[in-house]
């Protein structure tokens, strides 16, 4: 250990940490809360749309009707994509869906009139964009890598509803674009987690916002963090059926390895965003004749009570995933999903480090060996 540095305390994953203030979400993770603006979740999810939601964050209030109006027409007029942005995706259609978002996203900056403006307004103006635009790549990818071409989108439907159709050409029904709806609500902000503290940090430098929400995609494409959706799916197919879930569980605790859509870095009880979903894929699974995959996600769960005792629970994307397989939608779409929801949520993440920016610049404690003498390569054994 390095001289003088015995009793430096290490926070390794800066775990428990408060590093900033923020007047947008409260989570206390003991009591299983969750507040955007200090609206509970369970409000928003059963009442409040999608784009309301994304107002009320970048906003900091509920909408007007004459607000959310004038939202919505600003949100449809942004659903554009560059010609360039297609060639980006065709030319990278192989990749995992969450790559290409990124790449596009990235590529998006050298289009949009106000990439390097970082007011205010400005940043405003760019989440409306970004907020149209991320569902457009996700679809118009979808379409591309089938030889398909993309769909324009439809201005007379609401955000979660024109993703469904741009992604299969069908009008959605009303079921399955409330269902997705809820589920981008679920997903529109969750305080200082790895993607928005990722939008932090590049923020901390000045860089503008394509920057920091390119950033933050690459960090939600981790099974650690979004990536959990898509694997939840996976593990329910490999268990097959609900009496193989217990046998399931024993073996991956056994080898050490965590059971995907259990646990939580904040919360120690049940994630409170978990039972909207739940509903979801209750009744999908039953109205689409495929009970099943519930009875598989509720073995799970009663395999877990144990752990549950110590603080691992349920989090949001044990659900979420099987809803969206209920709907059709492709495996690895998943994770881009909860990127069609996390983007007001970045955006506000990103104007509150604006607002009174700091570089944000952690230690990490030298463990390396001393001071040693450079010996030139001349001098070097072959
Ligand atoms: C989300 C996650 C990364 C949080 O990690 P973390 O805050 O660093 O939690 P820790 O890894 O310190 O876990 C604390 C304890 O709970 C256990 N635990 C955590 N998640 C677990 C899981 N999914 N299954 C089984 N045990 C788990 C750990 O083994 C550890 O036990 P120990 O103290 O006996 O070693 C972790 O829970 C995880 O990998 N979950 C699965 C992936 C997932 O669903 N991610 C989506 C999050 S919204």
């Amino acid at each position: 250990m390095a001289e003088g540095t015995a009793s430096v305390k290490v926070y390794r994953g800066l775990r428990d940490i408060y590093f900033d203030r923020s007047r947008c979400t409260y989570i206390d993770g003991r009591a299983g809360d969750l507040r955007y603006r200090g609206y509970s979740i369970h409000d928003l999810a059963e009442h409040a749309t999608f784009e309301e939601t994304a107002w009320l964050l970048l906003h900091g209030d509920l909408p007007t009707r004459t607000a959310l109006a004038e939202f919505d027409r600003k949100l449809k007029l942004a659903r554009t994509l560059p010609p360039a942005i297609y060639d980006i995706i065709r030319l990278t259609k192989s990749g995992h869906p969450m790559d290409v978002l990124r790449t596009a996203t990235s590529a998006l900056a050298s289009f949009d009139p106000d990439t390097a403006d970082n007011s205010r307004p400005a940043t405003l103006r760019k989440a409306v964009r970004l907020i149209s635009q991320v569902p457009m790549i996700i679809a118009a990818h979808a379409r591309m890598r089938q030889d398909q071409a993309p769909v324009p989108p439809a201005r007379d439907l609401g955000h979660a509803a024109n993703f469904l159709w741009m992604l299969k050409a069908e009008k959605p029904d009303d079921e399955a674009a409330r269902l997705v709806d809820r589920d981008l609500v679920l997903h529109a902000e969750h305080g200082s987690n790895a993607s928005s503290f990722t939008a932090r940090v590049v923020t901390g430098t000045n860089a503008n916002l394509h920057a920091a929400i390119t950033a933050a995609i690459a960090a939600l494409s981790g099974p650690a963090h979004g990536g959990a959706a898509e694997d939840v799916m996976k593990m329910a197919e490999e268990i097959g059926d609900p009496s193989r879930a217990g046998e399931y569980v024993r073996e991956r605790r056994k080898a050490g390895d965590p059971v995907t859509g259990f646990g939580h870095r904040v919360y120690r009880v049940e994630d409170p965003r978990a039972r909207h979903m739940r509903s979801g894929v209750e009744r999908l699974s039953k109205e689409m004749g495929q009970p099943r995959w519930y009875e598989i996600l509720q073995a799970v769960v009663q395999a877990m009570a144990p752990y549950a005792r110590h603080g691992v629970n349920v989090n949001v994307d044990f659900y979420s995933g099987v809803v969206y397989y209920l709907l059709g939608i492709p495996r690895d779409l998943f994770v881009p999903i909860f990127a069609i929801g996390r983007v007001p949520g970045w955006v506000v993440q990103v104007l509150e480090q604006q607002e009174n920016n700091i570089l944000i610049r952690p230690l990490t404690l030298y463990d390396g060996p001393p001071g040693r003498t450079f010996i030139p390569i001349q001098q070097r054994p072959e």
